[in-house]
């Protein structure tokens, strides 16, 4: 990495994984950013303002009303110094305070100041990071433009597993120093979330996609330069920043919207649970209870990921696999049957693919195999991105 002299205002807030900021800020250092290091005060109980002085090269700010510190650089110039914010570790307080448009501390004042870009890395119990309010928070900041680098999933300081982990010192180091990113300029579709069949005005035929793994992919490639498409059928996520969302409900809505706006992509990514079969008739009024047994006539749907597969000058493009058993065999059948360049193959059923925040990926080509392990869904969807990147790149 040749981003020298880049200048950096690294915020770091009370939690045990303060310490792993002092690497970051040596490996900064290493690369040849200038870091000037602002500390919140519980902060200061974890690490002290000493520590990150020596290595950073630079006085530590703690207080917004440090007289010395003030005539020296006053915060609104730091703010203006800074090409690139990053808070790490931040915790959840901190995450909702920033939410929240509060500016009661320095580093709070400073995020409010700065135009320059803001990466976050939080770290915090995983229960605190999966409770709604942070869930929120962190949509709301996300769809202002803030980027997140983690957290990783695993076992946390207090003992308990999941994810709220900081990610290392290098991941964040390689999003800070990133250049204009793997798919900059170029045109992506994914497409996420379940279809549901409608039986009658009340009714539908569905299945249990959340649309998390899509929508983390979209989020993805948008971190990447991507200019993405997200079509997706109904689930209640917020529109990954920079990501211009489709809705659709039914796989017949799902096919229209993907085929008016397929042309000129890149890259097609079918992540969505697409319904196999419709119910041949949808009754115009509720269907009422008049024997035990009621039995429905389905028709198949189209294949959508087939069809954008079979178009000439189509994308390249990737397909998901959900299978319960004999994960690579299907795999490898719907690689060739449905004629994609790549297929991502998860096993579902049981707590597994499905709705949950993590999964694991057996990814074919023609020419390879990898296998992404267990991670929470925005890492996976990462890596994901990362390999398209790779392979597509030699195609
Ligand atoms: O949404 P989450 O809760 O996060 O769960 C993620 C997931 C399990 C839904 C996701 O990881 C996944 O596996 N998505 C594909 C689900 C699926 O429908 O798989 P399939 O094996 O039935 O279909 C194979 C491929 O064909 C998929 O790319 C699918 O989008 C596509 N397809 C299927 C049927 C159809 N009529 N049209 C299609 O395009």
């Amino acid at each position: 990495m040749s981003d020298s002299g880049k200048r950096v205002l690294l915020g770091v807030t009370g939690g045990i994984a303060a310490y792993k900021s002092c690497e970051l800020v040596r490996l900064l250092g290493r690369e040849g950013a200038r870091v000037r290091v602002v500390l919140t005060e519980s902060a200061t109980r974890f690490v002290t303002p000493l520590t990150f002085q020596a290595l950073s090269g630079n006085p530590v700010r703690v207080d917004l009303f440090d007289e010395a510190h003030e005539s020296a650089m006053g915060h609104i110039e730091l703010a203006r110094w800074a090409e690139q914010l990053v808070v790490a570790p931040a915790t959840a307080d901190f995450i909702a305070r920033l939410a929240h448009g509060h500016a009661d501390d320095l580093l709070t004042t400073l995020c409010l100041a700065s135009e320059a870009p803001l990466l976050i890395a939080p770290a915090m119990n995983h229960r605190m990071w999966l409770h709604p309010a942070t869930r929120e928070n962190v949509a709301l900041l996300e769809s202002r433009g803030v980027e997140f680098v983690g957290p990783e999933a695993g076992e946390q300081a207090c003992g308990e597993s999941g994810p709220g982990r900081m990610s290392e010192p290098e991941e964040i180091l390689g999003r800070i120093l990133s250049g204009p990113g793997l798919f900059a300029g170029r045109r992506v579709m994914v497409t996420a979330g379940p279809t549901r069949e409608p039986l009658d005005p009340v009714r539908y035929l569905s299945n249990r996609s959340s649309g998390k793994m899509g929508f983390a992919l979209a989020h993805a490639f948008a971190r990447e330069g991507a200019e993405v498409t997200l079509v997706t059928g109904p689930v209640s996520l917020p529109t990954p920043a920079g990501v211009q969302r489709v809705d659709v409900e039914t796989a017949l809505e799902m096919r229209e919207a993907v085929l008016d706006a397929v042309s000129g992509q890149d890259l097609f990514v079918g992540c969505a649970a697409v319904a196999d079969y419709r119910p041949e008739r949808r009754e115009d009024t509720k269907i009422k209870k008049s024997s035990d047994i009621l039995e429905l006539r389905m028709r198949r749907n189209p294949d959508i990921l087939a069809e954008v597969a079979a178009l000439p000058d189509g994308p390249f493009t990737v397909g998901f696999a959900a299978e319960t058993g004999g994960l690579l065999q299907y795999a490898r059948r719907k690689l060739e049957v449905k004629g994609v360049d790549m297929i991502a193959a998860n096993r579902v059923g049981e707590g597994a693919g499905f709705e949950v925040d993590q999964n694991a990926l057996e990814v074919i080509w023609k020419g390879g195999r990898q296998s992404l392990p267990f991670q929470d869904k925005a890492t996976l969807a990462q890596r994901l991105v990362e390999l398209i990147a790779s392979v597509e790149g030699k195609d």
